[in-house]
């Protein structure tokens, strides 16, 4: 079988990929593993696809070199992709500002996508392994269950390594180890913190507990809601964070963001002195969280009795309240992964190899991971057009 592009990996920039590729005449193969194209897609967003975030700069994406993304980024914008989308007539809507989701199923946005490639003359082919590749003279081989593929160019675009259970694998790496490419190091990204010990048994019975903090480490904060779990951490201020995390890491909350605590609860001393700290705090925060903090860490009586200078350095932990994490949940429930293909050596325009000629590398897999709100499948869609204008 010969064809001129074999994409691997028919998940969100395989697909883009193979769309603008085919759409300009090329003869596209896409091979997954997986029994059925686009199963992050269906899962994202919570069956919904938060597919792209309408605010997406650069500043949005982590990587060893942060200028990378930009060409790609400003040739294929998020209105690019929601042009795509409604002339599909797939309905969407904005939850929190920019981020973008369709009103009825994430399925819509893989029949788009499949639709798109029947369109394009685009052969999709699932439950269909590629195995050992090598480059020929003018392309590369590889086996898979339909027999020997030929191709002249080969996209990787087999995303990162979070959920296996969803068609993750490393092979997208050792592809490109195999053709001398570095990766940089992986790690989950996007993903639940847990505690341990004593730091866990002090938060214990708080389970689904949520409240607004700013969640900050160095370099790097986010405002947004946070929620106990019973192994830790979660919500989107805690995944944001978390993929700025590394073990050991100086993890910061201020649970009364936008609000000077020291200041309120000299004010709450005026207006219910004869309350405690705990009743007062209450009202700030959720109830069962509130009477915690005062059952381990702070000291509980009437207001009335607290000095200011007491209040102050209350008011001064609350904004700045330590949290010991023991790691992450990991792959298992993580987003995405960090780290991967490194840039240097991929062109930041075409995608295209640095070491080997023809060969691509799209989407996650490479080391390009953006934050939570839509960025990651705008990247995904964005380098994959790169890829299939160039293949
Ligand atoms: P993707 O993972 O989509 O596709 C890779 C494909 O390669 C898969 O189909 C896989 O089966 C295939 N593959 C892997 N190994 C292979 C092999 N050896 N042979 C053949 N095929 C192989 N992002 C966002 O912007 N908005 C959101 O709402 C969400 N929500 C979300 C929820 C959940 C639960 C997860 C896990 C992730 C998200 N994300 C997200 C992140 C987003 O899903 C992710 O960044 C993109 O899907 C990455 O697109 P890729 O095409 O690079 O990889």
């Amino acid at each position: 079988m010969e064809y001129d592009v074999l994409v691997v990996g028919a998940g969100a920039a395989g697909l883009m990929t193979a769309i603008v590729a085919g759409g300009r005449g090329r003869r596209v193969l896409v091979v997954d593993h997986a029994n059925r194209p686009g199963k992050k897609i269906l899962m994202s967003g919570g069956g919904r696809c938060n597919f792209t975030n309408t605010g997406t700069t650069p500043g949005h994406f982590i990587s060893a070199n942060p200028h990378f993304c930009k060409s790609a980024l400003a040739r294929y914008t998020p209105w690019d992709f929601i042009a795509m989308v409604d002339r599909h007539r797939i309905a969407w809507h904005e939850k929190s500002p920019g981020q973008l989701f369709c009103d009825d199923s994430s399925k819509q946005i893989v029949r788009m996508l499949l639709d798109e490639c029947a369109a394009a003359g685009v052969r999709v082919e699932t439950s269909c392994p590629l195995s050992n590749v090598r480059a020929t003279t003018d392309g590369f081989v590889g086996e898979t269950p339909l027999g020997h593929v030929r191709a002249a160019s080969l996209v990787v675009a087999t995303g990162g390594l979070s959920i296996p259970s969803l068609g993750a694998s490393g092979f997208g790496y050792a592809l490109a180890e195999q053709f001398g490419h570095s990766i940089l190091p992986l790690r989950a990204g996007l993903v639940p913190l847990t505690l341990s010990g004593k730091h866990q048994e002090r938060y214990d019975g708080l389970a689904g507990v949520a409240l607004p903090v700013e969640a900050r480490v160095p370099g790097a904060s986010f405002h947004d809601a946070m929620l106990f779990t019973h192994r830790g951490l979660s919500g989107p201020a805690i995944l944001q964070v978390s993929s700025y995390w590394e073990a050991g890491a100086d993890l910061r909350l201020d649970l009364l963001p936008g609000l000077d605590a020291a200041q309120a609860l000299r004010e709450g001393r005026v207006e219910r002195p004869g309350v405690e700290l705990k009743t007062l705090l209450s009202s700030l925060l959720p109830r069962r969280f509130a009477e915690r903090l005062c059952e381990v860490w702070l000291p509980n009586r009437p207001m009335r009795q607290y000095r200011d200078a007491e209040l102050n350095a209350i008011g001064a932990q609350l904004a700045d309240w330590p949290v010991v994490a023991s790691g992450t949940e990991g792959y298992r429930t993580a987003e995405v992964t960090l780290g991967g293909v490194d840039t240097d050596e991929v062109s930041s325009t075409t995608m295209m190899s640095r070491r080997q000629p023809n060969l691509y590398f799209v989407g996650e897999v490479l080391d390009v991971t953006g934050h939570l709100g839509g960025y990651n499948f705008q990247w995904a869609w964005a380098s994959g057009h790169a890829a299939g204008l160039a293949v």
